[in-house]
């Protein structure tokens, strides 16, 4: 058993976060490295990940970037490669880098649905597989970013509400198997304020020229960064960050139907 009454430290731990140039992502490198984490950020936008890095390093602190699309296997397991080279070891891993879509299954390709497994939940397997050794060698912590789409139905993000379900699969049946030699985080925030929306797939795969609507109170980044910070010093297993969410789950698992119902009506609201 990891210690659970000291509380993590992060100081000087190696940080490996996935979509640490934007985001959520970004929010928490920042946090993180103000609490002493060397952090190592994979992205695939270069520009935005050096802005990150430099902002970091400007605050004295130890920051990487890696140019590296999570859904090929090859340029992960280079990446985690380079950065045992580098560090010696992996502390904490940060599955983070998703993307998500808007339309109906109807009218969605194939290969949206194949895109956004390949990014939300393959991206996940591959780095958790490439970094367990060494987060297993240093009974470290890996925190995964799922949604309240992890665990109740939305409509028109059919493949993004099961990538995320996957997530719960995979992550909780990891956390049996490592019997807590590596702590396991999952963490849904509610909707907040970052480009997702901008950048979310069409059903043709092009991208959607109007972010869509979201239900609730829109939280920033940068609480949604500290809120996970507190969550893994705790080592919580399970992190719903909106009141939303938390109603939103029980409600659909004990009155299923009247969910559904209710999500429709606020939805045909707007
Ligand atoms: P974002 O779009 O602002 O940032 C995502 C980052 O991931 C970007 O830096 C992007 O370049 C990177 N990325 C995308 N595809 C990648 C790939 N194939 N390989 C490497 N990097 C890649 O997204 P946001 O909102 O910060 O989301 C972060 C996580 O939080 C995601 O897993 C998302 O599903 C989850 N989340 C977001 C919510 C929201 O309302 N924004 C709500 C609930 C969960």
């Amino acid at each position: 058993m990891i210690n659970p009454y000291g509380g993590y430290n992060f100081k000087r731990k190696v940080v490996v976060i996935t979509g640490g140039a934007g985001g959520i992502g970004r929010s928490l490198a920042l946090k993180l490295s103000s609490m002493g984490a060397r952090i190592v950020i994979l992205d695939s936008d270069e520009v935005q990940m050096s802005a990150v890095v430099n902002k970091i390093e400007q605050g004295s602190a130890v920051a990487t970037g890696l140019t590296c699309d999570v859904s090929d296997e090859q340029q992960v397991s280079q990446s985690f490669a380079t950065i045992i080279a580098e560090f010696g070891h992996i502390d904490v891993l940060v599955n983070n880098a998703g993307i998500t879509h808007q339309s109906i299954f109807s009218d969605t390709e194939l290969s949206v649905i194949e895109r956004v497994f390949a990014v939300n939940y393959y991206g996940a397997v591959y780095c958790t597989k490439y970094a367990l050794p060494s987060l297993t060698e240093q009974r470290g912590m890996i925190i995964t970013l799922s949604s309240m789409s992890g665990f109740v139905p939305l409509s028109n993000q059919s493949a993004y509400n099961a990538s995320k379900h996957a997530l719960h699969g995979f992550f909780e049946s990891l956390r049996l198997e490592l019997q807590e030699q590596v702590h396991i985080m999952l963490v849904c925030p509610g909707f907040t304020a970052t480009d997702m929306r901008k950048r979310a797939l069409q059903g043709d795969g092009s991208t959607a020229k109007e972010p869509f609507t979201v239900l609730g109170k829109m939280s920033s980044p940068g609480s949604v960064a500290d809120a996970i910070y507190h969550g893994a010093v705790h080592y919580k297993r399970l992190l719903i960050l909106s009141n939303l969410g938390r109603r939103a789950r029980w409600l659909a698992l004990v009155l299923p139907t009247l969910y559904e119902k209710l999500l429709l009506r606020r939805l045909n609201c707007h």
